[in-house]
């Protein structure tokens, strides 16, 4: 079976963008790999945090992970700061990493423009990236169009490290879908739909009220024809809007335009919003349960012990081959 791993940052809510261009993924995945998906919170504090809004955020994140449908029977669900292997690899990968690869990071160039003091850990946050990736073998890393890059640099290192200290690391692949690798903001087509966002309107959060996403998918910019026509070069608004449809309902591109020919944008933005309520409602129910329950401890404790007992066997590994003396 192919080993699959992947993370999500617990800063701010998470949008309909991570659950199609991530999540959704995840859950598909669990049947047919072997997965190990995390909660990046030593990531997120690559920014400040408040502590209290961390702790929040990173439950919250765990919970959506579950009620989205990860089973931790079939999936290894763990938060990174439970398992200290990833700190430590990320250290011993942040001297083998280049400088000049850290500054072409478009992650990093957006997040630091205009700030006036940014921390280190923003600029080597890659190298704990590939961390993450490397400790597990992973031969697939289901990610979002945005993420390439640090796929990328992960690779390279693998390779570094390969050459360099003999054949270690598996070299992973990303795993991007085709339709929704990049759901773009609702009033911005050219920007996607990010948490981050201070216009609460671009963005769909998941455990937005069904009232709020129909207000939110109403208002949508859309341009001024009446043509339900996937064309992201002359179209970007509605295209990504025909994205959206197709990955909360199943059916292809081909099939909406065909369901709308003619009726203009009115019809196919009503229905739109209920596809999204179907998929969303269900899981903000789930979510509900499993915060009130307290399952959640019970589960990214047994999920941070096996990952470790697979982190431990590759972290001895690393330090052999790069020379430090067993205890
Ligand atoms: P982040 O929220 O940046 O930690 O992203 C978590 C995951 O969601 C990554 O795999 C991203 O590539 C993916 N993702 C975030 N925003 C979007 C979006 N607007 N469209 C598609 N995927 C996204
Ligand atoms: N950098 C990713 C993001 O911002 C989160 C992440 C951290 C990740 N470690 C990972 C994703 C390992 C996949 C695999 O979305």
């Amino acid at each position: 079976m192919k080993r699959v791993l992947s993370g999500i940052q617990p800063s701010g809510q998470l949008t309909l963008g991570n659950y199609i261009g991530a999540l959704k993924n995840f859950v598909e995945m669990q049947h047919s790999h072997e997965c190990y998906y995390m909660v990046v919170d030593l990531h997120a504090i690559t920014v400040p945090q408040e502590p209290a809004a961390l702790r929040e955020q990173t439950e919250a994140v765990s919970a959506l992970y579950i009620a989205s449908g990860l089973d931790p029977a079939k999936a290894t669900i763990f938060l990174q700061s439970h398992v200290h292997q990833h700190a430590e690899l990320g250290w011993m990968l942040t001297t083998l990493t280049y400088m000049g690869e850290l500054e072409r990071m478009t992650q990093f160039k957006d997040k630091s423009a205009g700030k006036e003091s940014v921390g280190a850990g923003l600029f080597t946050y890659p190298s704990l990236m590939a961390a993450d990736i490397l400790l597990y073998n992973a031969d697939l890393v289901p990610v979002g169009d945005d993420q390439k890059q640090h796929l990328e640099l992960t690779r390279d290192l693998a390779h570094r490290f390969n050459q360099r200290f003999g054949d270690t690391f598996t070299i992973p692949e990303p795993y991007i879908p085709k339709v929704g690798a990049r759901i773009m903001s609702l009033d911005d087509a050219s920007k996607k739909m990010s948490k981050s966002n201070p216009n609460q309107g671009s963005f769909i959060a998941m455990l937005d009220d069904p009232a709020v996403i129909r207000k939110k998918i109403s208002r949508a910019v859309t341009d001024s024809g009446r043509e339900v026509k996937y064309d992201p070069q002359n179209k970007p608004e509605v295209s990504n809007l025909i994205s959206i449809y197709a990955n909360c309902s199943g059916k292809s591109v081909a099939e909406i335009e065909a369901l709308y020919d003619g009726q203009g944008y009115g019809p196919f933005k009503k229905d739109l919003a209920e596809q999204v309520v179907a998929v969303l409602e269900p899981i903000q129910q789930r979510y509900h349960e499993i915060r009130k329950s307290g399952e959640l401890y019970d589960i990214l404790r047994q999920g941070a012990e096996r990952a470790a007992e697979q982190a431990e066997k590759t972290v001895k590994t690393v330090k052999e081959k790069m020379g430090f003396l067993a205890r």
